[in-house]
């Protein structure tokens, strides 16, 4: 498995993989958008196949782009969805990935943090997010989800990476 921008032509595998892992699902243009506008910040995991002409497969993706408009004028980056097949977990790769996105937002756009919503029933996210990476909740957010689920509003600092 390798972790490397997100092209193009893999998109619609990345919608594959989201669709499979997340009920919060995307238009194809939605992803083509962060692609094309902040190429830099998208990253997936694919497994290469023995046939150099066939496509890889994606087994994990972090869509990632600017926030456009922030409400506190401060520049920082926003975690769209994250995820990584079943098959594929507990291997570091959502980790690899959301440090690679991290990286490029301090770098690239000056980000002086990165901000995401998780359901607050997500364990395993939760514990990738704030145990591993370093975020930290800053607030809850009530009924977030289309269920009425709530999430929590996480936030890391970036500002020692730029
Ligand atoms: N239980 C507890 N902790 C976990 C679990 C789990 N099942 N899975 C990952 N972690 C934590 C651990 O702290 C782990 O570190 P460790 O292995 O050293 O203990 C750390 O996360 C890193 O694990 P990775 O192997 O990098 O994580 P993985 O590649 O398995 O992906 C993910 C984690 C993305 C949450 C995966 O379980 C998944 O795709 N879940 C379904 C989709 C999802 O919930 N996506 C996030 C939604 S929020 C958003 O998109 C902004």
């Amino acid at each position: 498995v390798s972790s490397y921008p997100s092209h193009i032509s893999l998109l619609p595998s990345v919608q594959q993989c989201n669709l499979t892992n997340l009920p919060e699902n995307y238009f194809l243009k939605y992803y083509l958008y962060h692609a094309l506008t902040w190429p830099q910040l998208s990253f997936v995991a694919v497994v290469r196949s023995a046939k150099p002409t066939a496509y890889p497969k994606v087994v994990g993706y972090v869509l990632a782009k600017m926030e456009e408009d922030p409400t506190d004028g401060v520049q920082h980056g926003h975690i769209t969805s994250l995820s990584v097949m079943r098959t594929h977990r507990r291997l570091g790769i959502a980790e690899k990935l959301m440090r690679n996105s991290q990286r490029a937002m301090a770098e690239v756009f000056n980000a002086d943090y990165v901000s995401l919503h998780v359901r607050v029933s997500n364990a395993a996210a939760l514990h990738l997010y704030r145990d591993t990476l370093g975020f930290a909740v800053e607030k809850t957010e009530s009924k977030y989800y289309a269920d009425g689920e709530d999430a929590f509003a996480m936030k890391m600092d970036l500002k020692n990476m730029q």
